[in-house]
């Protein structure tokens, strides 16, 4: 299939263009560099710079690819500064994503797989958490996502178009080419091996007095390699999916503490940690049940071991000390 990916420069577009290249789908590709980077593109994508606030160029890039579906990954994606300053995460996330829309809708493309986010739900009222469980989110971030996602419903009645949200939990983990290098890092695991690989004195867990088993939050690890698995399961079977939003996550949660652990057991340094104030807009537990996908896809976290989670964002780490150099 001719698949477009928003945000293919990123840390999960880039590792889905990976895997749906070796599937042999044949993947264009999109990207602003705001948050990308062009080294992190794999050299068969058919590459534009493209922002989708640009929707001249947008449209070009519809004109000029037979595009038979989109993955939507381009995002503001930090939940923490979405609460600082809001804007950025509607305008990157609801306005420019409706361009992106319009541009489909204009050219007759009518598939598309959405990232959404586990922060739709907000804080749960049940553990693990359901599809349909209320979405009440408490940042920004997740309201864009949530907003979006019921964009994507009325598309599908005014447009015809055919959709699924993914809402992932919290993505981690590398490809042995591809891993996680954001230009502002605020992410956990990504932190936690930056401190190991003594490019930063200290980690801080953001607050310790939730109402969990040690007082850290408790978020569900899922490997990016998974994350791309379920966009090209979803995707391969959206006639019959349709208007379906899945959970990406494993049942089981780790707190913040624990994986301070195991990111020193697994590194082998020490990691010098302390608690400090919550950081707002963060649910003190988000954990998925992920049985809708599995029962509808044959989905499978096969990746999302926290200690293989771990290890391979280290050894990309370590093959990447500088990210991708940019
Ligand atoms: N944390 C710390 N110290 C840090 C960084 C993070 O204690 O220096 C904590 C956070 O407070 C939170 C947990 O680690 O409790 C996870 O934080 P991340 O920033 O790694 O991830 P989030 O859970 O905030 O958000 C991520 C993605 C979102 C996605 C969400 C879904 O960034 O896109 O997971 O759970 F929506």
């Amino acid at each position: 299939m001719n698949i477009l990916l928003t945000g293919v420069a990123g840390y999960i577009g880039s590792v889905c263009a990976e895997e749906l290249i070796r599937e042999g789908h044949t993947v264009f590709g999109i990207d602003n560099f705001s948050e990308g980077h062009r080294a992190a593109i794999p050299t068969e994508v058919r590459f534009q710079e493209c922002d989708l606030k640009d929707t001249e160029r947008l449209d070009r890039v519809f004109s000029a690819a037979p595009i038979e579906a989109v993955m939507h990954f381009a995002a503001f994606a930090l939940v923490g500064e979405s609460v600082k300053n809001p804007s950025w995460a509607y305008k990157a996330n609801v306005a420019y994503g409706i361009n992106l829309l319009d541009a489909m809708a204009n050219h007759g493309v009518k598939k598309i797989v959405f990232s959404s986010s586990a922060a739709t739900y907000g804080e749960p009222h049940n553990v693990p958490i359901r599809e349909d469980h209320p979405q009440a989110p408490i940042n920004p971030y997740g309201r864009s996502k949530l907003i979006f996602e019921q964009i994507l419903a009325e598309y599908r009645e005014w447009a015809g178009l055919q959709y699924v949200c993914l809402r992932y939990f919290n993505a981690a983990g590398a490809s042995p080419e591809r891993g996680e290098h954001h230009r502002l890092e605020t992410h956990l695991i990504a932190l936690l091996l930056e401190v190991a690989a003594g490019r930063r004195a200290r980690f801080e867990i953001h607050g310790g007095d939730y109402p969990t088993k040690d007082g850290s939050c408790i978020r569900d690890f899922v490997h990016v390699l998974d994350i791309a698995d379920a966009h090209r399961r979803t995707l391969e079977q959206i006639d019959r999916l349709s208007g379906e939003a899945f959970n990406l996550g494993t049942s089981h949660g780790y707190s913040v503490s624990e994986v301070v652990e195991a990111a020193r057991r697994i590194t082998g340094k020490p990691i010098p940690a302390a608690i400090g104030a919550r950081r707002p807009g963060d649910p003190a537990v988000l954990v998925a049940t992920a049985e809708k996908i599995e029962r509808e896809t044959g989905w499978k976290a096969n990746h999302s071991g926290l200690d293989t989670i771990i290890q391979t964002a280290w050894e990309w780490k370590l093959s990447h000390p500088d990210g991708y150099g940019d």
